[in-house]
């Protein structure tokens, strides 16, 4: 199991796969998500123009196009509303529906953004918790990922899920 936090542009990681934190309409918008978009060129908004969005909690697959990833899983996250709307739950389940996919086309490495915790305000102490402790347990099981990368965009960021992946096996 390998699992690392990096401070970098997801849009540059030669990986198999790269996640986006996108919204249900999957049609792009700011953030890791317009980043994405831009570094992809225009084939990726009309691939995405063909899935019929995709509902929070939950994660749909294209192509990575000009990314140096082969493929981008788009996933979107819960608006933070204060955590009594069912948010960790449907956090989790980006990271779960995530690897699922990646797994359905036989992926070994894969990256995610910080989900949630940009635009949709997550505090990133409960997501990063949520991030690592999931994605280790799916990482447990039965699946072709063998490498996990949490790619943070500041130093900050970075701090806090390195101490999370420091924890894991303790
Ligand atoms: N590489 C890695 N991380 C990045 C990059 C990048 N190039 N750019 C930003 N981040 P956000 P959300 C970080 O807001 O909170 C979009 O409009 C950013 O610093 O991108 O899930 C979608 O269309 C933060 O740590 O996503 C949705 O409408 C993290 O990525 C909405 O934003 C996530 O921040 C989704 O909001």
């Amino acid at each position: 199991m390998n699992i690392t936090a990096i401070k970098a542009d997801i849009t540059t990681l030669d990986v198999d796969a790269i996640v986006n934190a996108a919204n249900t309409s999957l049609l792009g918008g700011g953030g890791v998500d317009g980043a994405i978009h831009r570094a992809a060129g225009p084939e990726l908004l009309k691939a995405c123009r063909t899935l019929g969005g995709c509902p929070t909690g939950d994660a749909k697959l294209t192509e990575g196009f000009k990314l140096p990833a082969r493929y981008v899983i788009h996933t979107v996250g819960p608006v933070w509303h204060g955590g009594t709307r069912g948010e960790a739950e449907l956090l989790a389940s980006c990271y779960q529906r995530s690897l699922a996919l990646a797994a359905s086309v036989g992926a070994r490495s894969v990256a995610f953004p910080s989900i949630s915790t940009g635009i949709y305000r997550y505090p990133i102490e409960e997501a990063a918790r949520i991030a690592v402790s999931t994605v280790s347990e799916v990482l447990k099981q039965d699946t072709t990922v063998e490498t996990v990368t949490f790619c943070c965009f500041s130093s900050k960021d970075l701090a806090v899920y390195e101490a999370c992946v420091s924890q894991l096996g303790r």
